[in-house]
C-alpha cells in the first residue's frame, strides 16, 4: 500500500505555497495525503525561522511528534524549510528522532529521500541553497478556497540587518513570465477566482530584464481571473510603473502592503532599510495620488537594538501621518547569524512590550477611522467564506483588503457582489448585499 503523509505549515504565505508544491510532488509520486497525524506514515513540518516565537512553536510540536514516533517507530519525521536550513546541526544533535532535514531549495529530492530513509539509510540532510531553483514545472496541490498562491520569485538580497531570510532562503531569483502565466491560467481553470503573486520581495522581480510591472500587466490579461494580489513588496522597489499598472487594471487589487519597520532615520539605516522617514511618507503620498482609496498595510518592529524612546516616537509619528489600514506588529527578536544579533545595546523586554502596546493601540484607532470612511460607499466584494457570526452571512474582502460581512441572499462563494457598507465595527465592515452580480472577468 502507498505510504501516507501529513504536512503541517508554520510561517508566511510562501511556506503555504511551498507546502502545496511539496504535496503536489508527493501526490505525483503516489503518496497519499492524510489529515490524521496519527495515521500518517510520514510527518512533515514546514517551518519558519523569522522570529524566536515561530521557532518555539515548532520545537514544542516536535516533542509531540517524538511521542508519536515512540508509539510507531517506523514513522518518518521530516523538518522542512527555514528552520531546517538554519538549525540543522542543533536538530541533528538534540532531536535524533528527526529523519529528514531539508532546506527550501531541496524539495525536489523529497521522494528519493523518503525512499532512502525507509531503507534505513542514516539521517538525511540537504540544505544546499541554489542560485537557480524556482520549482518551475512542479504542479502544486492547492488547498481549497478562492485564492491560489503563486510564487514568482524566491530568496532575498536586501539583507535587512534583523532578518534571517537572506540566509535561510538564499539569493533572489525569478521565474519566467510564461511559466507564471501558465500556472495562473491553470489555477483559473481549476476554479480559483483570485491569485496572489508571492515572493520575499515581489517587486524586485526580474527575469532576464523583465520587471514586476510587466509581469502584472501580463497576468491581468488572463480571462476569467477576477482578482490579483501580491505580497510582499519592498518600498525601495515600488516604482511608478507598478502603481500605473495597478491603476490600469481593475482586477489588480487596490491594496499595497508597505513594510515600514521603523520611523526613525538612524534606526532605518541601522536596519539597512534603504529609505528615510520622509521618503517613506512621500512614497505613501504618491501611492495615494495614483491609487485613490488604496488599502495600505504595514509591518512594524519595535525595540530594535539601540532604539531610544525618542526614536521610537518617529514610528508613532509616521503612523499618525499615514493612517495605515492595518499593521502587523512585532517585538524585535534576535536571530543568530544576522548583523543585528551582534548589536549589544538591546532594548529591555518590558520596554519592547510597552512600545508594542502603544503601536497596537494606535493602529486599532486608525483601522477603525479608516474603516468608518468607507461607510456609505458601495464596494465589490469577492465572497470567500461563511461568516463566523451566522450561517446567513458571507465574509469577503473589498479589493482594498477590508473584510466585510453581509447577508448571503442568493450569492455563492466566488461571486463578486455589490455591497453597500453600513457599519464599521472593530476591524470588520458590515454591509448590505445590494445585488448579486456574477461579474464576467473584465
Ligand atoms: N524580529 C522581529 N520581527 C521581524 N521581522 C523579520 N525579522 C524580524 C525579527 N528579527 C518582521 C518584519 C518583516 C516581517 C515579515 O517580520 O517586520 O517585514
Ligand atoms: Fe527580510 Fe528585509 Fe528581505 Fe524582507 S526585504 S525578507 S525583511 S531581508
Amino acid at each position: 500500500m502507498n505510504k501516507s503523509y501529513f504536512i503541517e505549515t508554520y510561517g508566511c504565505q510562501m511556506n503555504v505555497a511551498d507546502s502545496e508544491l511539496i504535496s503536489g510532488l508527493l501526490s505525483s509520486e503516489g503518496y497519499n495525503k492524510t489529515s490524521d497525524i496519527h495515521a500518517a506514515d510520514i510527518i512533515f513540518v514546514n517551518t519558519c525561522a523569522i522570529r524566536e516565537h515561530a521557532e518555539d512553536k515548532v520545537h514544542s510540536r516536535l516533542g509531540f511528534y517524538n511521542q508519536l514516533k515512540q508509539k510507531k517507530p517506523e514513522t518518518i519525521i521530516g523538518i522542512l524549510g527555514c528552520m531546517a536550513q538554519n538549525l540543522k546541526e542543533d536538530i541533528l544533535e538534540s532531536k535524533p528522532f528527526v529523519d529528514i532535514i531539508l532546506g527550501p531549495d531541496s524539495y525536489r529530492k523529497l521522494p528519493e529521500m523518503i525512499n532512502n530513509r525507509s531503507n534505513k539509510i542514516d539521517h538525511i540532510v540537504d540544505t544546499k541553497l541554489s542560485r537557480y531553483e524556482v520549482y518551475d514545472n512542479l504542479f502544486p496541490s492547492r488547498n481549497e478556497g478562492i485564492n491560489a498562491w503563486i510564487s514568482i520569485m524566491r530568496g532575498c538580497d536586501k539583507f535587512c540587518t534583523f532578518c534571517i531570510v537572506p540566509f535561510t532562503r538564499g539569493r533572489e531569483r525569478s521565474r519566467s513570465i510564461d511559466s507564471i502565466v501558465s500556472e495562473a491560467v491553470q489555477a483559473v481553470s481549476d476554479g480559483f477566482h483570485e491569485i496572489t503573486l508571492l515572493g520575499q520581495n515581489v517587486n524586485s522581480y526580474n527575469h532576464q530584464g523583465q520587471k514586476f510591472h510587466e509581469l502584472l500587466d501580463e497576468v491581468a490579461q488572463i480571462n476569467g481571473l477576477k482578482r490579483i494580489r501580491y505580497t510582499s513588496p519592498h518600498p525601495q522597489d515600488m516604482t511608478q510603473e507598478v502603481l500605473d499598472v495597478m491603476r490600469k487594471h481593475q482586477k489588480i487589487c487596490n491594496y499595497v502592503h508597505l513594510p515600514l519597520q521603523a520611523g526613525n532615520d538612524r534606526i532605518l539605516k541601522r536596519m539597512n532599510r534603504t529609505y528615510k522617514k520622509l521618503e517613506f511618507i512621500s512614497l505613501v503620498k504618491r501611492i495615494r495620488e495614483t491609487l485613490p482609496n488604496v488599502g495600505l498595510s504595514t509591518d512594524i518592529i519595535v525595540g530594535f537594538p539601540g532604539e531610544s524612546k525618542i526614536e521610537f516616537n518617529d514610528t508613532l509619528d509616521v503612523m499618525e501621518k499615514v493612517h495605515f489600514d492595518s499593521a502587523y506588529t512585532f517585538k524585535y527578536s534576535s536571530r543568530p547569524g544576522t548583523k543585528a544579533s551582534e548589536f549589544e545595546d538591546l532594548v529591555a523586554e518590558d520596554e519592547k512590550q510597552s512600545r508594542l502596546e502603544m503601536v497596537i493601540e494606535m493602529q486599532k484607532k486608525h483601522t477603525l477611522s479608516q474603516n468608518k470612511k468607507r461607510v456609505g460607499s458601495i464596494e465589490m466584494i469577492l465572497v470567500e467564506k461563511e461568516s463566523k457570526r451566522s450561517t446567513n452571512h458571507w465574509a469577503g474582502r473589498t479589493d482594498s483588503n477590508r473584510w466585510v460581512i453581509f447577508e448571503k441572499n442568493n450569492s455563492q462563494i466566488g461571486d463578486l457582489v455589490s455591497v453597500k457598507i453600513t457599519n464599521a465595527k472593530g476591524i470588520t465592515l458590515h454591509g448590505e448585499n445590494i445585488n448579486t452580480k456574477k461579474m464576467e472577468a473584465a
